[in-house]
């Protein structure tokens, strides 16, 4: 049984792989429309969604199956204190194949820990959303036909975009992909995240806050919202929200073969005058994602499984994780695991 918590769950050839079936898909829907006939999709949304939980209901649909589940923690029995594992463990006896969100950092581990059926991470808090970067990456394919030599601007929220997270773990397997992390100092990319895909790859990156000045050497422009949802102070949601709004006079300078891009939903960060610009992907980037997610849903439950290594972290006495969001300070009875380098092997952040 396979997972997919991590988008380094999958090779770069079943990447590729992937962006042809649903290459296909679009090509030749009626082709796939029977291809999960009496299956079930478990849809488990504890937190809001409206691309990633109606393209995965609209994906198995498309294919035949049908999909049960809840689009908010409040209807089902989290708010009677049911833990993360014991509801997945309930819903495996009633689907084939899962799709969870949770604002909890890791809770797709703990899932998949407990799980008969394939679990796929539909975001899990500010950590990773690696269905978001499959829509990327076939986004990507489809407007620039490549995934290497490429400048990638990613703008906004890179300390809690969860997209932003899975899309440079994604992007940096690739020959001379260059990164411009553009964001105020205070919402700069995680450590974890630099360490272990931005170094370990030796990938080149530059930080800046000035988009302006950025947009010209830029092949993709990923722009993100500013996540009010994980800000614990108000104040400072308040004070960077606006940080930046991309709009068509910023554009002048800019490749004519420029991609905008953004996961969606925006606030203030694309200015709706932008959406006439020919550059400007992001719609088209969402639609892409029903296609992906019936990739994906196909090879799960075509693929054999392969060892999970994610929990073999050690418990460090006394230690525990600081990070508020998650998953192993509030789920009960799971243990609290830290890798070699003292992270722990459920959010990625560091201990000490
Ligand atoms: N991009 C994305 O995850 O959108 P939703 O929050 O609407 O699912």
């Amino acid at each position: 049984m396979r997972n997919l918590v991590n988008i380094l769950d999958l090779s770069t050839e079943e990447i590729n792989g992937l962006v042809t079936l649903a290459s296909d898909i679009m090509e030749r829907p009626k082709v796939y429309a029977d291809s999960c006939r009496g299956k079930i999709l478990g849809s488990l949304f504890f937190e809001p969604s409206t691309r990633t939980r109606l393209s995965f209901t609209s994906a198995m649909m498309s294919l035949g199956g049908q999909v049960l589940g809840f689009d908010e923690a409040g209807s089902s029995s989290v708010t009677k204190g049911e833990t993360v594992s014991d509801t997945v463990r309930m819903v495996s006896a009633y689907s084939d194949i899962i799709a969870m969100r949770h604002p909890k950092e890791g809770a797709p581990i703990v899932a998949s820990e407990v799980a008969t059926v394939p679990i796929i991470n539909a975001g899990d808090g500010g950590h990773f959303h690696p269905t978001q970067t499959l829509t990327d990456l076939l986004t990507i394919h489809k407007k620039k036909g490549r995934f290497d030599n490429l400048v990638i601007g990613i703008c906004g929220d890179l300390k809690y975009g969860r997209t932003v997270h899975s899309l440079i773990a994604a992007m940096s397997r690739y020959e001379n992909v260059r990164f411009v992390l553009i964001s105020p100092e205070e919402l700069s990319l995680p450590d974890y995240v630099k360490d272990d895909h931005l170094f370990t790859g030796g990938c080149e990156y530059v930080e800046t806050e000035n988009l302006e000045s950025a947009i010209p050497s830029l092949d993709i422009l990923y722009m993100t919202r500013i996540q009010a949802e994980r800000f614990e102070s108000r104040e400072q949601y308040e004070r960077l929200k606006d940080s930046y709004v991309l709009n068509k006079s910023k554009l002048v300078m800019a490749k004519e073969d420029l991609s905008i891009m953004h996961p969606l939903p925006r606030v203030n960060e694309i200015d709706v005058d932008v959406d006439s610009d020919e550059r400007a992907h992001y719609f088209d980037q969402a639609m892409y994602g029903r296609y992906i997610r019936m990739a994906l849903i196909l090879m799960l439950l075509g693929t054999e499984g392969i060892d999970d290594r994610r929990l073999d972290g050690k418990p460090r006495p006394g230690k525990s994780c600081h990070n508020p969001h998650c998953i192993s300070r509030t789920e009960r009875g799971i243990k609290k695991l830290f890798d070699e380098y003292g992270k722990c092997v459920y959010c990625d952040q560091y201990v000490e």
